[in-house]
């Protein structure tokens, strides 16, 4: 394959890592500046400039996109995205990622651990916040820090009140996170490519520090994960919607917290860690998807009138528990079922034969109008409102009499 790494450090450990597994592999590869694409939408296609020439043409993308860059780098990669080029972590996943709360509101609908956080405005919503989490120490930290830069560890209330709003004076928004006592100044980082763990270290901080980045001095020491571990970390990429992701996860007294996941993790940490060859790993992967470049499937499939997709739920109505999906009359209802979803397990393509169960997800591909009486009701988290009586309220007299 003909594969671009975009980056912008061509000397860095990582890049040269990169760059040597597809030579070595007998891959055609470039490391390209990505400050110096041109996006170019003038003619009828999209289209990219590179040091002001056309681009040739790539089979996949691999960004290597800097905190510093994210805008730009996202367009690129978008751009890229539009010409059907294969790039294992999208434009969308990057920026999913990049920002702390964005990635931590995302994660938090899929029953992935994290630490409890809040995030508030008002010097008045403050202190609750600070409390909801645990009170002190607190974790405060900015939205697009990395290498531990940014994150604050606050003794007491009153300092993090002050931090915040000295913060919030400098108009950087922050968020604000229990402090995990139990992971003791240590955390794991786990290399996902793909459906699965490649490689997995455990940073241990230096001294009195309690951020386990190398930057921060942390050192790194090779980690057998179990499978709890290694499945939030499989999950949490693929809920970013990145292929490639370095996934950090503090060691809580119940399993996994999640903390971030990185976009365009270092290779040398992990690879002088654990004496495994990432960078192949990642290089063999993306030669193998290279012919399935990213499709927005909502989008593609909602472009035919009236039919678009939906997730349903087996229950009620319809009345389908203990019933195959052939028997289920849904295909004759014009609806087909992409995906079942059972609890934490996923059948892709489900076959006929498969049974129902109650609570059974379904996404489908169909007709809006059939699926619409099958559409669960929205979650609703509390009845903020009392049910009104059985009985209608009786009128006041004075009414009822004019
Ligand atoms: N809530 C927390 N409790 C305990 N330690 C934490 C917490 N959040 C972060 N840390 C420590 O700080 C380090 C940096 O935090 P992280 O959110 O990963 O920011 P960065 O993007 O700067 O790496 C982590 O690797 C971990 O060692
Ligand atoms: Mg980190």
């Amino acid at each position: 394959m003909k594969l671009a790494i975009l980056s912008r450090a061509p000397q860095a450990y990582s890049t040269q890592r990169l760059r040597t597994a597809a030579q070595q592999r007998g891959h055609d590869v470039k490391v390209l500046n990505t400050l110096r694409f041109g996006i170019d939408l003038s003619g009828p296609e999209p289209d990219l400039q590179y040091r002001g020439r056309q681009l040739s043409d790539y089979d996949a993308i691999l960004p290597r996109i800097g905190n510093s860059i994210t805008y730009f780098g996202t367009a690129v990669v978008r751009q890229f995205e539009q010409m059907d080029v294969y790039t294992p972590n999208t434009a969308n996943g990057i920026t999913n990622a990049r920002d702390k709360l964005r990635a931590t509101q995302i994660l938090s609908r899929h029953g992935i651990g994290m630490p409890a956080t809040t995030f508030v405005r008002n010097r008045a919503d403050l202190r609750p916040a600070i409390e909801r989490v645990g009170g002190a120490p607190v974790v405060i930290k900015l939205l697009e820090g990395t290498q531990g830069i940014g994150v604050i560890l606050a003794p007491e209330v009153k300092v993090a009140e002050a931090i915040i709003e000295t913060l919030h004076s400098t108009k950087q928004n922050v968020l604000i996170q229990s402090f995990i006592t139990e992971s003791r100044g240590r955390d794991i980082r786990a290399l996902v490519v793909g459906d699965r763990v490649v490689a997995a270290m455990r940073r241990v901080a230096s001294g009195d520090e309690f951020r386990s980045n190398v930057h921060r001095g942390g050192t790194v020491e090779p980690v057998e994960l179990s499978a709890d571990y290694e499945q939030t970390a499989v999950r949490s990429a693929q809920i970013m919607g990145l292929k490639v992701a370095g996934v950090d996860m503090l060691e809580g007294n119940e399993g996994p917290l999640v903390m971030e996941v990185n976009s365009s993790p270092g290779l040398q940490g992990i690879e002088t860690a654990t004496n495994l060859d990432v960078a192949g790993a990642i290089i063999d992967y993306i030669a193998n998807q290279v012919a399935f470049p990213e499709i927005d499937v909502r989008q593609r499939l909602t472009v035919s009138t009236g039919y678009g997709v939906a997730e349903l739920v087996v229950h009620g109505a319809a009345d389908l528990v203990g019933k195959t999906l052939g028997e289920s009359g849904l295909w004759d209802r014009d609806i087909t079922v992409l995906t079942l979803h059972r609890g934490t397990t996923v059948i892709p393509n489900p076959r006929k034969g498969v049974v129902l169960e109650a609570e059974d997800r379904m996404l489908c591909f169909g007709k809006l109008e059939e699926m619409r009486s099958m559409i669960p009701e929205r979650r609703r988290r509390r009845q903020k409102v009392r049910r009104l009586p059985k009985e209608p309220i009786p009128a006041p007299v004075e009414a009822a009499a004019s």
